[in-house]
């Protein structure tokens, strides 16, 4: 369980400050009869101060008057000055922000920090273990269901996304100050062991077992998998597979009936249960050690299999679910409409009668104010009436949220699938990036093999992570090693690279961190550059809010590649280490609290550093 880390309670970001100051001018306009608009309406416009997108607009811009004029009947542009007239009369506003102009344009109200109240939070985050970054006013627990492979079958590049968002969206949360449990709800109990119990009767291995037990089940599912589903030309051109597809014409029924007894408590099928469980996780397990994922806990669907005809008596009790053609199901969009299953007619439970189940567990055990599903958007529907039958059921007193996202795609746009159209095991996609990544940072002669193997693992799978937390989660994204390693754009190689060369500075300086930290007494901003740095670095707290709103780390590695930007700018500008004191004390400490920042920032997504690449 992640718990917030240290740091004194920030007086909030500029923006959350700016924000405050607009609320209190917008409920003035109310109380001074400016508008007739209830105070309470007013409150939610100050979504609408936002991050200017140049710098020529001033830091933030309040667009508000637009909107509000419409409604209130009056001009967009009278009504930003009784706004600024408001701010201009805060006190709170005039100790960080400067005395604001004119409104621009058709009523923008442009917004830009002083100079000194800049200096002040950026010497405040240098000597801050959180940089500034506030904790949330209000922290609550979090329940964040990711990864969730079904075991029993290797993992695949399907699996990464949920992976890689769920424990990003964990490690920001976390940071905010909210409390997080992460869960791994495996598929531990479903067709694909019955897979395995069917094949393993059949022609299971007991020699390669001993030796290798993922090998063998992996070996036996694709197998099982081949005969229940595959298609008859792939049968027949292969001898082996032939031959068990004449002997077993009715696999597909049979490997039903083999999960169906596991449920019953079958005493064989349970038993090996029990026997090839330890194997399907340590395999995946090696997976989560190499990607740096944890959980707080593992509490797969066999989990829940006792709870699950209370569930369906008590929905059936509440009169929410009925039978139909011997199944029964909650039936949410009236009854000519397909219902919500939650027993199928031989009585078989289903994907629906866990989750309903594990909804239920978690909030008596862990009293969550929120439950994130980080789960393929084709599941949409699946999450829909969940959450439907959830509240109809009296489980309302929680958000549950669909984070939901797109397709890993190959070059041709298709889903990504290896040559012989079989789907790309995580494993040898790991090991494809670390083999990539040591052809971009084995240059070095003087770098140690072993150190050599270790910075490509960390920039290798790094480059993997931060491709897939870039994309827009939403969308489906095209995954290219070409594009992902390379040591400029918006890659991990990039961000790693620019920390390892913040950090170099100071090395070459032969800086003591924790000294130039406690020495530094002022920051200086005179150059629009050290300026942009700055304001960009005091912007983090921001970005993580964003991130948190609309679940999406995206917006945390566009900001990350936006501060390197701005470093890059000032350091290709500004001498540091060459550069007089008072100066260069001041660009050092920025450089020193770049460095942390960008470092924390990649640590946020799951993504390690390197000294030297
Ligand atoms: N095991 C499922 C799959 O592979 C994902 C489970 C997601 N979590 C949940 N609570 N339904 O499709």
């Amino acid at each position: 369980m992640a718990t917030p880390g240290e740091g004194e309670a920030a007086p909030g970001t500029f923006r959350d400050r700016l924000r405050r100051c607009f609320s209190h001018a917008l409920c003035g306009l109310a109380d001074d009869g400016v508008v007739a608009i209830p105070r309470e309406d007013l409150s939610t416009l100050i979504d609408q101060v936002r991050e200017t997108a140049d710098a020529k607009f001033g830091d933030y811009s309040g667009t508000m008057a637009m909107g509000l004029a419409k409604k209130a009947g009056r001009k967009p542009r009278e009504l930003a000055v009784e706004i600024i007239t408001r701010l201009a009369r805060s006190p709170e506003f005039a100790a960080i922000f400067e005395p604001p102009g004119d409104p621009v344009g058709p009523g923008f109200i442009n917004v830009t920090v002083r100079a000194d109240a800049l200096s002040a939070a950026v010497l405040a985050a240098c000597r801050d273990a959180r940089f500034g970054v506030p904790i949330v006013a209000d922290p609550e627990t979090v329940v964040i269901d990711f990864s969730s492979p079904n075991v029993a079958k290797p993992m695949h590049v399907g699996h990464i996304r949920s992976t890689v968002i769920g424990d990003a969206l964990a490690r920001i949360l976390a940071f905010r100050g909210h409390r997080t449990i992460t869960d791994n709800h495996l598929g531990d109990w479903g067709t694909q062991f019955g897979m395995i119990l069917w094949g393993w009767k059949r022609f299971g291995d007991e020699a390669a077992f001993a030796t290798d037990p993922t090998a063998e089940l992996g070996r036996i599912y694709r197998t099982v998998r081949k005969l229940t589903d595959g298609k008859p030309d792939e049968l027949s051109a292969d001898l082996g597979l032939a031959d068990l597809a004449a002997k077993y014409p009715d696999a597909g029924r049979e490997v039903l009936l083999e999960t169906a007894r596991l449920h019953e408590g079958d005493a064989e099928n349970k038993a090996l249960w029990e026997r090839f469980m330890p194997a399907c996780l340590a395999d995946i397990e090696k997976i989560y050690r190499r990607l740096d994922v944890t959980f707080d806990h593992r509490l797969g669907e066999s989990f829940f299999h006792p709870f699950l005809a209370f569930v369906v008596e008590d929905l059936q009790q509440k009169g929410l679910a009925r039978e139909s053609r011997g199944a029964i199901g909650v039936f949410l969009d009236g009854d000519d409409k397909p219902p919500f299953l939650v027993r199928k007619a031989d009585g078989a439970f289903l994907y629906a009668t866990t989750d309903l189940a594990t909804i239920q567990w978690r909030l008596a055990h862990w009293k969550p104010d929120r439950i994130l599903y980080v789960v393929d958007h084709r599941q949409g529907q699946h999450f829909d009436q969940l959450f439907q039958t959830a509240r109809r059921w009296g489980l309302g007193d929680v958000d549950l949220v669909h984070v939901a996202f797109g397709t890993v795609l190959g070059d041709d746009g298709r889903p990504f699938k290896t040559r012989a159209g079989d789907t790309v095991g995580l494993e040898s996609l790991l090991d494809e990036g670390v083999e990539r990544a040591l052809a971009v940072v084995a240059t070095d002669d003087a770098m140690a093999t072993d150190e050599r193997q270790r910075v490509a693992t960390t920039v290798g799978i790094g480059a993997i992570k931060y491709a897939d937390l870039s994309q827009n989660r939403t969308t489906d994204y095209v995954f290219s090693f070409d594009k992902m390693l390379q040591l400029t754009g918006n890659t991990a190689a990039y961000m790693q690279y620019a920390v390892a060369r913040v950090e170099g500075v100071l090395e070459k300086g032969g800086i003591d961190r924790e000294t130039l930290r406690r020495s530094a007494t002022e920051i200086l901003l005179a150059d629009p550059k050290e300026r942009a740095l700055a304001l960009e670095i005091m912007r983090f707290g921001e970005v993580l809010e964003d991130v948190e709103a609309d679940y999406r780390p995206n917006l945390l590695t566009a900001w990350l590649f936006d501060l390197a930007a701005c470093y890059s700018s000032f350091y290709d500008a500004l001498p540091i280490l060459k550069a007089s004191e008072p100066e260069r004390a001041s660009r050092l400490a920025l450089c020193d609290l770049t460095g942390r920042v960008l470092r924390q920032g990649l640590e946020l997504l799951g993504i390690g550093t390197v000294r030297k690449m």
